[in-house]
């Protein structure tokens, strides 16, 4: 009859050898598929007699159980083994030296380290960021600034056009227009701030036909001129690195703003370059005033009591007075060399440790 145990001992060592899942599947077919050792073994049950049959059956029951046990003991642990198979060749060795460090000689443009500065420092001031399009159409640029047609501050701008031949579009001689797209969410309070590329057909000493700006605007409730004030100074003190940096506004005209001013900070031209925060000469830097009530009925902002500031900076300004380049132009010149002395290791970022 049966050898019980000899059918245990070869079906659990057969289990034992399986080194693939191949290999465990051939050996369950072996005993346990439809033609297998325990399938010939039940044919030959009904020839037994009752007794026999009993005791039979319970053995090929336990022999199923402590099989399928081991079997599944076996497929984890070859699964196991394939996936730690996988993962050591995908291993990546950290302990390879790295590249010289002379290699990386390149450069960050200072335009960029500029806008980088200023996005940490108005960002952790409470602003959010915000962009807008290249290409704006009259409504954003001019209309909804309260810049209708025919207004002179238009011949302020001197505007690139771009025909499509469909509406009338510009390339943004400012990034105003990113205010009036913030209002138009009517979403209050609202800080932002919004740097970004501009356009205007000028270039000299001081212009270039392509520029940054960086816009920001807060509204709400109770925003008032003299929040601006404060706002600016501290952006300007952080920005320069230098608390005995004094402001001045300075009464002007800006369509978008009444009243509006322009803001210039104070130095010294005696020896021959500029020291900030020193001496009694002013540098313009930027404009700003408080939201006209044109732009935000022009927004769709409903609410009367909704008021709010704005400015506007130059950004290739703030960078050379800033890091003491005496040419805007030279900004888009592709000089390496230049780049190589005006342009900051990638490594270097702005200190907030004032907050
Ligand atoms: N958009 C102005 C320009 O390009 C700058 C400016 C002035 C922006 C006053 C403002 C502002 O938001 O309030 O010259």
């Amino acid at each position: 009859m049966l050898n019980y145990d000899q059918l245990v001992n070869s079906a659990l060592a057969d289990l034992n050898n399986c080194h693939s899942l191949d290999l465990l599947e051939k050996v369950r077919v072996k005993y346990f598929g439809k033609n297998g050792e325990i399938a010939i073994l039940l044919k030959k049950l009904s020839t037994l007699s009752d007794e026999e049959k009993s005791t039979t059956g319970k053995k090929i029951n336990s022999l199923k159980q402590s099989f399928f046990q081991k079997f599944e003991e076996k497929k984890q642990s070859i699964e196991q083994k394939q996936i730690q198979k996988k993962l050591e060749g995908e291993q990546v060795d950290i302990s390879l030296p790295t590249r010289e460090f002379e290699e990386f000689n390149s450069k960050v443009h200072p335009i960029t380290h500029t806008v980088n500065e200023i996005i940490s420092i108005l960002g952790s001031m409470g602003l959010n960021y915000e962009e807008g399009p290249d290409i704006e159409n009259d409504f954003y640029n001019f209309s909804a600034l309260n810049i209708p047609q025919n207004h002179p501050a238009r011949e302020m701008h001197d505007t690139f056009y771009v025909d499509n031949g469909k509406e009338d579009l510009v390339l943004r001689t400012h990034t105003s227009p990113v205010q009036v797209r913030c209002l138009q969410k009517k979403e209050f309070p609202l800080g932002i701030f919004a740097p970004g590329r501009t356009y205007r057909c000028d270039s000299d000493i001081t212009h270039t036909p392509m520029f940054h700006q960086v816009e920001g605007l807060v509204v709400d409730y109770s925003i008032t001129f003299s929040n601006l004030k404060w706002f600016l100074e501290k952006f300007c003190k952080i920005f320069f690195d230098n608390n005995n940096l004094k402001l001045r506004f300075r009464p002007s005209y800006f369509p978008f703003t009444e009243p509006s001013a322009e803001v210039d900070i104070n130095c010294s031209l005696s020896s021959g370059k500029i020291e900030l925060g020193k001496g009694s000469e002013w540098m313009e830097i930027l404009g700003c005033g408080m939201v006209h009530p044109n732009v935000l009925e022009m927004s769709g902002v409903k609410d009367k009591k909704l008021q709010g500031f704005a400015f506007g900076m130059g950004i290739e300004r703030l960078s050379m007075l800033k890091y003491g380049m005496p040419d805007l132009r030279d900004f888009y010149d592709c000089n390496l060399n230049w780049l190589s002395h005006y342009g900051f290791s990638f490594l270097e970022t702005t200190d907030l440790s004032w907050r």
